[in-house]
């Protein structure tokens, strides 16, 4: 939590304005049963904040439990220990006004790119005359307005994830969270769209959360990076990226930016490698 205090002048009084997180992770651990298997106790005690519109992404070795901490924020999972506030109010299973762009392509193949993004703004119980103004402005910003017809086995992979992220953005979420969103995707279409969702992002002012493997792309979109590390997983690095936007990506600095990043996650990859090979394959059993 941030702390802003004002001295007023010839007053003795000190005003206290406490800046409130968007999100605030405190001391988060799950675990998870699988029977005769054992538990696998896969985040341990992760604490981070998010101020309103900041842009972070999160980095971790496979499997070290990133999908499991999105699906805790966005109230789908339940943690075990700790607490998680959206604003200050606490999510609860079930209850967090955040909106997710899943690992795996998800939009329903039967609906159009209109009718896929119209369904989210439904389930919302968005009022019905509000709800033709809101498509045709979040079809334009994500540039699919052409395409709005169409099926989702008729437009490409990146016009995909683009109806995925006007489907969660057009809701108004406090928080969009995106795990991966970008993967599976061509390099050319991979860096497009990275610029697309910069331009998102800066015309909506939105608060990001954003998955990737990709440490390119963490430093080309990020204003900060948190590092987690194999399970069971802690943040173990935090890096504030000071680098002006449009970002280059032969620049010296980002390129010592993405050297640093990288060597702390061989090291966490290769942990990960070992428990594998030690037999323990994520699991540890009871
Ligand atoms: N519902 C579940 N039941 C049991 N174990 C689970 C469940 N979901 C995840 N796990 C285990 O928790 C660990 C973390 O999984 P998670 O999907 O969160 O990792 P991840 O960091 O998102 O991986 P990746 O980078 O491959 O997407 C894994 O060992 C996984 O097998
Ligand atoms: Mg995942």
């Amino acid at each position: 939590m941030q702390l802003n205090d004002t001295l007023f002048n010839g007053s003795r009084a000190i005003l206290f304005v406490w800046k409130m997180p968007k999100l605030s992770v405190r001391n988060v651990s799950k675990s998870f049963f699988n029977g005769e298997q054992g538990v696998t106790e896969v985040l341990d005690g992760i604490s981070f904040e998010i101020e309103e519109g900041e842009f972070v992404c999160l980095l971790g070795p496979s499997g070290c439990g990133k999908t499991t901490l999105l699906k805790t924020i966005a109230g789908l999972l339940e943690a075990d220990e700790g607490e998680i506030t959206i604003d200050g109010m606490v999510v609860k299973r079930g209850k967090s006004d955040v909106g997710y762009i899943f690992q795996q392509e998800s939009l329903f193949p039967w609906l159009t790119v209109r009718q896929n993004i119209e369904f989210g703004l439904k389930i919302k119980g968005v009022a019905k005359n509000q709800i033709e103004d809101r498509l045709e402005h979040i079809l334009r910003l994500v540039d699919l307005h052409e395409y709005q017809n169409n099926l989702p086995h008729e437009i490409s992979g990146g016009q995909a994830r683009r109806a995925e992220m006007a489907r969660s953005l057009v809701t108004s979420p406090e928080i969009l969270i995106s795990d991966e969103a970008l993967s599976n995707l061509d390099a050319q279409t991979r860096n497009h769209l990275q610029d697309e969702i910069l331009r998102i992002w800066e015309n909506t002012g939105s608060t990001i959360l954003f998955v990737t493997h990709n440490v390119d792309e963490a430093v080309y979109t990020a204003d900060r990076i948190l590092v987690m590390s194999n399970i069971p997983a802690k943040i173990i690095a935090e890096f504030d990226v000071n680098l002006q936007r449009p970002r280059e990506r032969t620049d010296s600095e980002f390129i010592e930016y993405r050297r640093k990043i990288l060597e702390i996650l061989k090291v966490e990859q290769q942990k990960a490698m070992e428990r594998i090979e030690k037999g323990e394959h994520q699991f540890s059993v009871l």
